[in-house]
């Protein structure tokens, strides 16, 4: 079959990757997906379950380092865009472990950067790369007031954010210098079903329906700008399609929480939805101490991808997080195979000796 396009989606398996899949893949009956992941803890094939049997879609399990590997496909499949999702994301892990952060998500880039430039060298037409970085990059706001626009100066604090800032200055440097076309989103903390329960939204709800403590870093004070997964995945198509090429977009909810605030709504959505009285929870708190370097505030200017682009989010709050709260509940065998790492064991039996 002869596709109109073939896009390699990185960290396909992923959160904001699976939802990313499952859009281009449903959107997009003429473009072949290709997603390459490594399925590293955080990366879960059945995330995709719904897609895997379709025509247009193709999984290959692989690093985005491997340099040999990244060519093959562009080779054999004819790559013409990229969506770089594929990342370690968590900023816990990367106090723990910085050099995990720098491999993938710099070397990583930097791989897929110049695979894709002498690939595409003197055919830079209608092709694309789209690179997904986070508002982490720009560091901390006061918690007085203040929104990262698309000019604020990088500022990161944590090895996650300094890993990609450091990935976002490549890309530049591909589209400066070699002329890639290159985009660049910018995103705010998201949330939805799938996401691994390391951070703190499907943390919280599963330790809540577990009756398990719920570690508040510091005061609870902290202040971050939720938006839906899908909404997420919606802006990177706008932008991937018609977005400047060289530019980069903000993308944010509009939606600040403190995080203290953000669990009492958690804990009275989850208590309602499994029938315990109000307040049944509010005991679970806990304020334990606080993340080394903890971004005070993040809050995202989406305005430049409203005007130009005409996106903004769908989904208020509220309903999000009752839609995000009701799959996690829905959804405990996926819960329990995530925290128990079987699905782990699944994958690495069922890839062993490729
Ligand atoms: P995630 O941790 O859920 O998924 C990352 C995926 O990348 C996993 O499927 C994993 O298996 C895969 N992966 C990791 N290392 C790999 C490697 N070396 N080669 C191939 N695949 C590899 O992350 P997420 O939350 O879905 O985030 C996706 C992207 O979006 C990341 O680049 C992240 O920085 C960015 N982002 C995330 C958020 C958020 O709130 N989660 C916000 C803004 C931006
Ligand atoms: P997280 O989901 O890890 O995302 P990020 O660090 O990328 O913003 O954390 C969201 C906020 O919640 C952040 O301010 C840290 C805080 N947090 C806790 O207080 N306790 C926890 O157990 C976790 C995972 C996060």
């Amino acid at each position: 079959m002869n596709f109109e396009r073939n896009i390699l989606i990185t960290g396909g398996a992923g959160f904001i990757g699976s939802h990313l899949v499952r859009l281009m893949v449903e959107r997009y009956p003429t473009y072949r997906i290709i997603n390459l992941d490594l399925l590293t803890y955080a990366g879960n094939l059945a995330n995709l379950k719904d897609v895997e049997g379709c025509a247009n879609y193709l999984f290959v399990r692989g690093d985005v380092c491997d340099r040999g590997l990244v060519e093959e496909i562009f080779e054999r499949y004819g790559v013409d865009g990229v969506i770089h999702l594929a990342a370690e994301s968590h900023v816990d892990r990367s106090i723990r472990e910085p050099f995990a952060f720098a491999r993938t998500n710099i070397m990583g880039t930097l791989t897929l950067l110049d695979v894709a430039r002498r690939g595409w060298e003197g055919r830079m037409e209608g092709k694309r790369f789209h690179h997904i970085s986070t508002d982490e990059v720009f560091g901390a706001l006061e918690m007085s007031g203040g929104m990262f626009t698309e000019q604020t100066k990088y500022d990161p604090h944590s090895p996650y954010s300094a890993s990609k800032a450091s990935s976002d200055h490549f890309v530049r440097a591909y589209h400066d210098t070699y002329g890639l076309p290159t985009v660049i989103t910018n995103c705010s903390n998201n949330y939805g079903p799938y996401q691994f329960p390391e951070k703190l939204i499907p943390l919280f709800i599963n330790n809540i329906r577990q009756r398990k403590p719920l570690p508040l870093y510091g005061r609870g004070e902290n202040v971050r700008d939720w938006l839906y997964v899908e909404d997420h995945a919606r802006a990177i198509d706008l932008v991937f399609h018609h977005g400047r090429v060289g530019e980069s977009y903000n993308v944010g909810g509009n939606n600040e929480w403190r995080n203290i605030d953000l669990v009492r709504v958690l804990i009275k959505t989850v208590d309602r939805l499994l029938g315990n009285p109000e307040g049944y929870s509010d005991s679970l708190v806990r304020f334990v101490t606080d993340r080394p370097g903890h971004d005070a505030r993040y809050a995202i200017d989406s305005t430049k991808l409203q005007k130009e682009l005409g996106w903004e989010p769908s989904l208020q709050f509220e309903e999000g997080i009752k839609k995000t709260v009701r799959w996690y509940l829905d959804n405990q065998e996926w819960m329990d195979s995530v925290t128990s790492g079987d699905y782990l064991r699944y994958y690495e039996e069922m890839y062993s000796g490729r």
